[in-house]
């Protein structure tokens, strides 16, 4: 087994503000950046605040940035470095820092509850929904989703910019706003919601300006922008400017 000191900057502080610190720690074959800042913890920063919970790319706990990318920590392997290279981790930039690689990321779960849930169609009992086999799959690449945030992270939209949170969902629920929509037995339109249009009106559809950031970091290969996004603003729109939609509108406005 080889052994390495790699050389490490790593984001300290709080909400008042903080600092990048370096730190040389040794590096063992076969591990992933988590590993190294548990190896700091042990060691050297015992105070250190990082949040994790599986080790297996699967909780969503352990999303930071590593040189600036959003990544999950345990699936970051160190084997992807040079080994002269400095690795810089730093917290989610979108959201609030609570401490060191700690953030806050109650906005995620404002956004959920923003969106309305399922809606069982009527007069069929759970045991008995049935669907064809290609729209179960169609929703299941969706459901692979892990919360890591990550894809809302990076979004431009927000990433910068506190002021567009208020008016944007951001690519995670986005993509829930989508899976519903195509969702074949969703009753919500006869139940008077029309889920592309809020997507539009009240989640921010129309902030994406399909950059496709978000699925580039997706840990879990999600394609958010072109089977999600893309396919949401189009039945937007479709159903925008359906001109029986249209006289539909005009007349109930009188
Ligand atoms: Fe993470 Fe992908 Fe889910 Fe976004 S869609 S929260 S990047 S797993
Ligand atoms: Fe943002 Fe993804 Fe759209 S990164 S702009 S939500 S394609
Ligand atoms: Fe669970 Fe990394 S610790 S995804």
């Amino acid at each position: 087994m080889s052994t390495y000191d790699a050389s490490f900057r790593i984001w300290r502080g709080d909400a008042e503000g903080g600092e990048l610190r370096d730190f040389t720690v040794e590096v063992h074959d076969g591990e992933v950046v988590l590993d190294i800042v548990h190896r700091l913890q042990a060691t050297q920063a015992s105070d250190l605040a990082v949040r994790w919970n599986c080790k297996a790319g699967k909780c969503g706990s352990c999303s930071a940035e590593v040189n600036g990318r959003p990544r999950l920590m345990c699936m970051t392997r160190m084997s992807t470095f040079e080994r002269s290279e400095t690795i810089t981790v730093t917290p989610l930039r979108a959201f609030p820092v609570v401490r060191d690689l700690v953030t806050d990321v109650s906005f995620n779960y404002q956004k959920a509850r923003e969106v309305p849930a399922f809606v069982p169609p009527e007069g069929v009992a759970p045991g008995a929904y049935r669907m064809q086999q290609i729209d179960v799959e169609r929703s299941q690449e969706f459901r692979k989703c892990i919360e890591c945030f990550l894809c809302q992270d990076t979004c431009h939209v927000v990433r910068d910019h506190e002021e567009n949170k208020g008016a944007f969902a951001g690519p995670r629920f986005l993509m829930r706003v989508a899976e519903l929509d195509m969702h074949p037995l969703d009753a919500a339109a006869e139940a008077g919601l029309d889920r592309s249009r809020t997507a539009q009106e009240e989640h921010g559809l129309g902030y994406c300006n399909i950059t496709k950031c978000c699925t580039e970091v997706c840990p879990e290969g999600i394609r958010i922008t072109d089977n999600a996004l893309i396919p949401l603003k189009e039945r937007a729109v479709d159903r925008k400017y359906d001109p029986l939609v249209w006289l539909g509108n005009k007349i109930r406005r009188r």
